[in-house]
């Protein structure tokens, strides 16, 4: 019985010791580019799926409507496309030194169109220890991660409005994940600039023709071309000196009493480089009748994720 109890302790001792020299000595895989640990994978996995098992809330992915997926996928955009790619557009290359690396989830081998919603959200929701996939749940609202999920879960087959907004091009590195706070609801009051809502603009392009403004686009060409408001002159980028020579021809061929729409989108307001640039220029030209379209967020978020009529390209 001696012998026994003594076996056990060496037995013990030699576990212990093999893993302190492992770790101790550096031998233990911590590069993300290094083999996994012997088991790490299936241990890691077993973990994760136990808990998940018992914790994933259960939703039928077929009662999330068109709108909801649209507004999914603009916080895909905007949250995971850096790591997690977006369909038919090259792999960020970032990700590419992340251990584990992060699955495409719109390409056939890395979406996630089997797991039941409720799986994604959980993950999405709590995030995955060990790895970079971080957990949403302080940065996007439970009703933006179930969206999410289930644009995930339909990945194969999108909507076209969900689809569109994914054609959109990478927005910001997700640093911004974490500034997804609530989105002021108007513009900081710069210039007593009048401001619109997309509703509003809406209404009035589709009004009598006497009184429709004209919509100035003052941002980055490819966010005109992935999308813009039908009717919208492109007329940027405001923050460089052609982007201004090209608003000041745009304006040359209005009256100076003509009612003008200026928008951006490409960020948030209180980073935008475009719109106020844009603004004291067509003022110092001597428009008076300038109006500011209230993108809080963005074009993707506060317009087409919203439904509102989208025209591509160059017209
Ligand atoms: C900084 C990079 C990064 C960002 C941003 C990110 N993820 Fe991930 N995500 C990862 C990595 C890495 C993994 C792989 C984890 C693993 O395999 O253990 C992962 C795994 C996942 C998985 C599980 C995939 C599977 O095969 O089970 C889902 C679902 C997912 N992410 C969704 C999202 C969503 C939705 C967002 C945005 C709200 C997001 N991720 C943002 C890095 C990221």
């Amino acid at each position: 019985m001696k012998q026994f109890i003594f076996g056990i302790i060496v037995g013990f001792a030699i576990v212990f010791a093999g893993a302190y020299v492992y770790f101790g000595y550096g031998l233990a895989p911590v590069a993300t580019s290094d083999s996994p640990m012997p088991m790490e994978r299936y241990f890691a996995r077993k973990a994760l799926h136990a808990r998940i098992d018992r914790q994933a809330p259960k939703r039928d992915v077929s009662t999330f409507t068109a709108a909801d997926l649209a507004a999914g996928a603009a916080i895909y955009q905007k949250n995971c496309a850096f790591c997690h790619g977006l369909p038919g557009q090259p792999e960020n290359t970032a990700p590419k030194g992340m251990f584990p690396y992060p699955p495409q989830l719109f390409t056939s081998d890395g979406m996630v169109t089997d797991d039941p919603v409720g799986i994604t959200y959980w993950k999405v929701k709590n995030g995955i220890r060990l790895s970079g996939m971080p957990g949403f749940h302080a940065t996007l609202t439970d009703q933006d991660i179930w969206d999410v999920s289930a644009l995930l879960a339909r990945a194969d087959k999108l909507p076209p409005d969900a689809a569109n907004v994914l054609k959109l091009p990478l927005g910001d590195p997700p640093a911004s994940a974490t500034t997804n706070a609530p989105a002021p609801t108007t513009a900081p009051d710069w210039n007593n600039a009048r401001q619109i809502s997309p509703e509003a603009l809406v209404a009035k392009l589709s009004g009598p023709k006497a009184e429709r403004p004209v919509v100035l686009q003052i941002g980055f060409r490819v966010l005109y071309e992935g999308g813009h408001i039908p009717g919208a002159v492109y007329a940027g980028p405001a923050s460089t000196q052609n982007g201004l020579a090209n608003l000041r021809a745009e304006a040359a061929k209005l009256s100076k009493n003509q009612e003008i729409v200026i928008y951006c989108g490409c960020c948030p307001w209180e980073k935008c480089p475009n719109v106020h640039p844009a603004y004291d220029e067509l003022r110092k030209i001597g428009f008076t009748r300038l109006v500011v379209l209230l993108l809080p967020r963005d074009f993707a978020h506060d317009w087409v994720a919203e439904g509102y009529p989208v025209a591509r390209g160059n017209k």
